[in-house]
């Protein structure tokens, strides 16, 4: 049984980074929404718990608070920011709605030579204090400790930036120690679960995998496992996990719906069929996806279709398999936490995601999700102490709806084709072109492939005029589209050199006949999306 530390959401946008320190730090951690019971806490089980961050004010009386049980649970806690803040209020202190708000880099001195900060600090001051680097972001601060802690951090601003009572092993902290512009956060999290909470470092890849492959033994017995396998990391190495727990019980099913990559499908065979030994059932359904897009040009009408489509084919290549009990997923601990937090805010739906997850309940099988405790990072890891090469678990990620969303307006088979080997030829140059970091950084050079998080071309059914030789021509336009994102929700266009753009657009222009104009998408997300449709 491995030590685990208890997060409590209390809704900010940072929360999911606090488990993946964490869980860097080797120890396991989850999220959960702060208003589990007192019975709940005393059933986890937590070496520690952390109480993270979140948009309100404890100002006010009906906003958020800890279960009582977490301060009763004999254990240590760590508030960060409103945790602070809503731990302070719980305990007998005082909490003032801030006038001044604080936002961004910071300077903390730390006092009082806790347990937590001891040792640690960025620099010291001529006066020998020691002093931490960090990021702030909040509006009202604690400013009365409640009885038995003492100041741990103050700020000129924030007189108590971080308190503890180091009786009762409570720690709290007004910056934000899991975000990495606190230079010194690893390290104070890492004390945190290691020194004062006393977990071992027993959270890792090779260990999950023997754990991992038990209890899917476990969950499915002798029953035959299905998994809609799309050649993304998700579902590829949830197959491999499985296909490792229960060999030939696994049988996946490949949808070709026409709308891949260049040579995905005979890849994913190699890979899956070939050298793992795995049973797939590669399934060419272009012809059917490509007469339902048939004169469809709205982007969500073409989700729809495509989705709609997905499932009618996996259905029906799933009644086949007779005695499948379970349905396997790719569903990562990200999904979770997010669809936990669905249905507590009004958001409003950009796209429509289409994922091989979203499957019908109608199957009537019963769902295995081997991932769903795993960050994405924490999937590739795994995914390469499986045997999956490094090239398939850190490639970027690919939409669903593949290529149908990056050919604008309808959806064509002749398109498509075009465009698989433009994005082919980008993907290539990519690969293949080094990084060069500036003269005395310490960035190190890596392939632009790598140094994005996305990287593609888009089809524009426009024709614009183009001369060759001694022709004219007449032909369609792709665009480059290239972002770098840490989580796809705000993303910046990749500053590529222009060389590499340059040699791209003339093999495409070259190699591609059909194609004479190629341009460069310099579009920030927001406003644009990533992907065009
Ligand atoms: P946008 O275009 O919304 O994309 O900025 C953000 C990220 O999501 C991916 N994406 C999808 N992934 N099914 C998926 O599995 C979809 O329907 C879908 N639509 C967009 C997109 O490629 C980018 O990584």
């Amino acid at each position: 049984m491995h030590s685990k530390i208890l997060i409590l959401d209390f809704g900010s946008q940072v929360t999911q980074l606090i488990a993946r320190r964490v869980r860097d730090a080797g120890v396991f951690s989850e999220v959960h929404p702060y208003d589990v019971d007192d019975e709940f806490i005393r059933n986890y089980g937590a070496a520690g718990i952390i109480l993270s961050g979140g948009p309100n004010s404890v100002t006010e009386g009906d906003t958020p608070r800890a279960p009582m049980a977490v301060f009763e649970a004999g254990v240590p806690v760590l508030g960060i920011c409103y945790g602070m803040q809503t731990m302070a209020e719980q305990l007998g202190g005082k909490v003032e709605n801030g006038h001044v708000r604080e936002f961004g880099y910071a300077e903390v001195r730390a006092r009082g030579h806790t347990a937590l900060f001891k040792d640690i600090n960025d620099f010291t001051t001529a006066e020998g204090h020691g002093m931490l680097k960090v990021w702030m972001s909040h509006g009202d601060k604690v400013n009365e400790m409640p009885a038995g802690f003492k100041l741990m951090a103050s700020t000129d601003n924030c007189p108590i930036a971080g308190m503890a009572d180091e009786e009762r092993r409570f720690y709290a902290v007004q910056f934000h120690p899991e975000v990495t512009h606190t230079v010194q956060g690893e390290a104070i999290i890492g004390r945190f679960v290691h020194e004062i909470c006393g977990c071992k470092s027993d959270w890792n890849m090779p260990d999950y995998i023997s754990e991992a492959v038990e209890s899917i033994r476990q969950q499915v017995g002798s029953d035959e496992v299905i998994l809609g396998l799309s050649g993304g990391v998700d579902s590829s190495v949830a197959a491999a996990l499985i296909h490792r727990a229960i060999g030939d019980q696994l049988t996946c099913v490949f949808v070709d719906h026409g709308l891949l990559r260049l040579d995905e499908g005979k890849m994913v065979m190699d890979m899956f069929s070939k050298n793992l030994g795995v049973k797939v059932i590669h399934v060419d359904a272009t012809a059917q996806f490509m007469g339902h897009l048939a004169g469809v040009t709205d982007p969500e009408a073409k989700r729809k279709i495509i989705g709609r489509e997905f499932v009618e084919v996996f259905q029906v290549e799933s009644a086949k398999l007779k005695n499948a009990k379970w349905l396997a997923q790719g569903t990562i601990y990200p999904d979770v936490i997010e669809s936990a937090g669905k249905g507590k805010k009004g958001s409003h739906t950009i796209k429509s995601h289409h994922n091989v997850g979203g499957l019908p309940d109608t199957l009537n099988l019963k769902l295995l999700e081997p991932l769903r405790e795993l960050f994405k990072d924490e999937v590739r890891k795994l995914g390469v102490a499986l045997g999956l090469p490094h090239s398939m678990v850190y490639r970027h990620p690919f939409p669903g709806p593949g290529l149908g969303v990056r050919i604008l307006g309808e959806v064509k088979k002749e398109f498509a084709d075009l465009l698989r080997r433009a994005d082919a030829i980008f993907i290539e140059e990519l690969r293949n072109t080094q990084t060069e970091p500036a003269p005395g950084s310490n960035e190190k050079a890596m392939s632009w492939y790598d140094a994005t998080s996305q990287a593609f071309a888009v089809f524009l059914p426009v024709k614009s005029v183009g001369v060759m030789g001694d022709g004219r021509t007449y032909e369609y336009v792709v665009a480059l589209r290239a972002v770098q994102t840490q989580d796809f929700m705000t993303a910046h266009w990749a500053h590529l050199p222009h060389s590499l753009l340059g040699k791209v657009s003339n093999r495409i222009i070259n190699e591609v006949r059909g194609i004479n104009r190629v341009v460069y998408d310099i579009s920030g997300k927001p406003p644009a999306t990533i992907e065009w449709e």
